[in-house]
């Protein structure tokens, strides 16, 4: 399925809740957000009808988000749900990791194919205060559980805030050296209020990756994943390192994605406002040409790209990004 600038939409990001048992200093506020209700979420039968429907329209690629997808119970079996839908080939999950290191076996065997996992800084006192809480060694358990089993690739997303440091991308560069991780640093978008302060830039960030002896980035010539990230490789490394560009290049020219809320809202675009009802439809004996037909009204609708960098910006955004999913 093509939209009308050409781009192929063949991946669904789905937020199973907007519940999370971290509030990121750059996602949630630190009171966190009003929850929804059990009835206001779509349930699992709900989010699988429309997951089969869109995979007969094109979409071949689901990513599980939250909030946190982990917390919300029986996600094992949702995913069994998935995989056994031949029209879906990619199942991924994006994660905290807080909670991999005991789920991740499971998730596996359901026929979960990768995870990319949060980790914003290594250094467990910042690592708290960044999360409100979260223990750094079990998101670092969860990433090598995770390796163990073969969730694989596994990726870490690092938002790139003013809690990073030198000694935390020595970290990296050490870690991408030995694992076969990807690393990838990505631009803080502001779409809601933040308890950080502005980080380090990409460019920033490559020259200190560059300065630790392990040689010198040189653009990997795989492409990885379904995602907007560009991908750098270090001579000798199992892994990877990936940049995710929102604000000094963004990539909305190759955006394959459509978004489904947790509370049963299509959203063509993550920094845009529009939003279809599938709910509504859904809890009102819509036919699957129905729901269809939503799914085409989306795609419709998807901004050429976003207006975070431009003089007039969006800035009014209704939802936090927990309430999306990234
Ligand atoms: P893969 O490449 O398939 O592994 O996934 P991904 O990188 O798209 O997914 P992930 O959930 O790990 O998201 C990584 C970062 O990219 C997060 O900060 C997301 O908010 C951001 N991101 C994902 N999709 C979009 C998008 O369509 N637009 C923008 N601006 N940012 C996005
Ligand atoms: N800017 C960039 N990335 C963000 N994420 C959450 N909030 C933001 C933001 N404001 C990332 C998380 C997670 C992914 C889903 O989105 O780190 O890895
Ligand atoms: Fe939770 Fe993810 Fe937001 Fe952090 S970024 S508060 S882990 S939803």
């Amino acid at each position: 399925m093509y939209d009308c600038h050409n781009r192929q939409i063949n991946y669904l990001r789905v937020s199973v809740t907007d519940r999370c048992n971290f509030r990121c200093a750059y996602c949630m506020p630190e009171q966190g957000v009003p929850m929804l209700s059990h009835a206001d979420i779509l349930t699992y039968e709900e989010l699988l009808r429309v997951i089969k429907v869109v995979s007969c329209h094109g979409v071949s690629k689901i990513r599980l988000t939250g909030g946190e997808p982990l917390v919300r119970k029986g996600i094992v079996n949702f995913i069994q749900n998935i995989a056994a839908l031949k029209t879906i080939t990619d199942i991924s999950l994006t994660t905290n990791g807080s909670l991999l290191a005991g789920m991740a076996g499971e998730l596996k065997a359901a026929g979960l194919n990768r995870v990319n996992i949060s980790l914003d800084t290594v250094d467990p006192e910042q690592f708290r205060n960044i999360t409100h809480g979260g223990n750094v060694f079990e998101t670092l358990k969860g990433m090598e559980t995770a390796l163990a089993v073969g969730l694989v690739p596994v990726k870490l997303n690092v938002v790139l805030t003013n809690m990073i440091t030198e000694s935390d991308v020595a970290f990296f560069v050490n870690l991408v050296h030995r694992e076969p991780v990807a690393v990838r640093f990505i631009e803080y978008m502001p779409i809601g209020e933040s308890r950080v302060g502005p980080g380090p830039s990409i460019g920033e960030i490559k020259t200190m990756i560059n300065s630790f002896g392990r040689g010198v980035l040189k653009p990997a010539l795989n492409v990885q994943g379904n995602g907007p990230a560009k991908y750098f490789s270090l001579p000798q490394a199992k892994g990877t390192f990936g940049f995710i560009t929102p604000i000094s290049e963004h990539f909305c020219g190759l955006c394959n994605r459509i978004r489904l809320t947790a509370d049963g809202k299509f959203k063509p675009c993550l920094l845009a406002n529009k939003e279809v009802d599938v709910k509504a439809a859904l809890r009102g004996g819509a036919s699957d040409d129905d729901i269809a037909e939503l799914f085409y009204q989306t795609i419709a609708h998807k901004p050429e790209g976003h207006t975070l960098t431009n003089p007039g910006k969006q800035t009014n955004f209704y939802r936090k990004m927990s309430q999306i999913g990234g």
